[in-house]
């Protein structure tokens, strides 16, 4: 595997490959890379050779109270993890690197941004969208992968390149869960051994929705109510937004057809995790 900061030699390194008519694949993270990172690989593999993946804890999509310093990083083990599942290319930029001095252009997200994510984290998912243009602009991949946890960011994103003409293949992947349900997240490891057990109640709230609607239920509000029954059984968790919701524009909807998400946002402690199900979808 090679390793750059560079972007002039990811550019060569990405132009040698395309000049030999390769397909380039790309996996954008933050690190602390944990196995849904690693499927994210596994899928840009099938669909693409090379794979680049990057690592930028990017401070854009912070907000000042939020969790930027203490934000898990543990490059060596990352560096062997990208290594051992095949990446060909690992780029790990400096914020000079990526916001030199003078740097101020951003991309302004379309209305899905407003919404849920987006409302309790303002200016989140411009940090997103400008540093994922922006790597766009340097790897060039043909297809890129995303995960399904933060389905809100796979959307603007998704809807970025469309608006945007990028030539560029977004694939969402299912989330993946430890065996008792819990959504893999490099956040997970702020949780204490007690916080984890309550961490649960928000696969589990999904997964009462999901059967609530597999039974025949369709009222946006009942399923939303299903969740927020369950939640109630984990005094450990504090909801921030339950969204019932259709995939486009992430507008909420009334009525619930298969297709439709439910996405929640919920503090464990001092945790903010989020996890969201698609209806009528395996759960992932
Ligand atoms: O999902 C993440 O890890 C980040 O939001 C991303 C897409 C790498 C942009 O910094």
């Amino acid at each position: 595997m090679k390793e750059t900061g560079e972007a002039t030699v990811l550019r060569e390194w990405v132009r040698a490959h395309r000049a030999a008519g390769r397909r380039i694949g790309f996996v954008p993270t933050m690190g602390f890379l944990h196995e849904g990172h690693l499927r994210l690989v596994d899928e840009a593999r099938r669909r693409a050779d090379p794979v680049v993946m990057s690592i930028f804890v990017n401070p854009l999509q912070f907000a000042p109270t939020e969790d930027l310093a203490r934000y898990p990083r543990d490059l060596p083990r990352d560096r062997a993890l990208a290594a051992a599942r095949g990446v060909d290319l690992l780029f790990v930029p400096s914020a000079a690197v990526m916001y030199p001095p003078g740097s101020e252009t951003r991309v302004v997200p379309g209305e899905a941004a407003t919404r849920w994510e987006g409302a309790a984290r303002p200016g989140h998912f411009a940090g997103v969208l400008t540093v994922v243009a922006k790597l766009f602009n340097l790897v060039s991949p043909d297809v890129a992968c995303f995960g399904r946890k933060d389905i809100q960011q796979a959307t603007l994103i998704a809807a970025m390149v469309r608006d945007l003409d990028w030539p560029i293949e977004v694939v969402v992947v299912p989330t993946v869960r430890e065996t008792d349900g819990l959504a893999l997240s490099s956040r997970n490891v702020y949780l204490s051994a007690e916080e984890r057990g309550q961490a649960l109640g928000l696969n589990r709230a999904l997964a009462a929705a999901r059967d609530a609607w597999a039974a025949g239920e369709r009222r946006a509000a009942a399923l939303e109510g299903t969740v927020r029954a369950t939640l109630r059984m984990y005094p450990g968790v504090a909801a921030d937004y339950i969204a019932v919701c259709e995939p486009g524009r992430m507008a909420p909807v009334a009525e619930a057809p298969a297709g439709t998400v439910i996405a929640l946002a919920a503090r464990v402690g001092s945790t903010r995790l989020i996890d969201n199900t698609v209806l009528g979808e395996e759960p992932g």
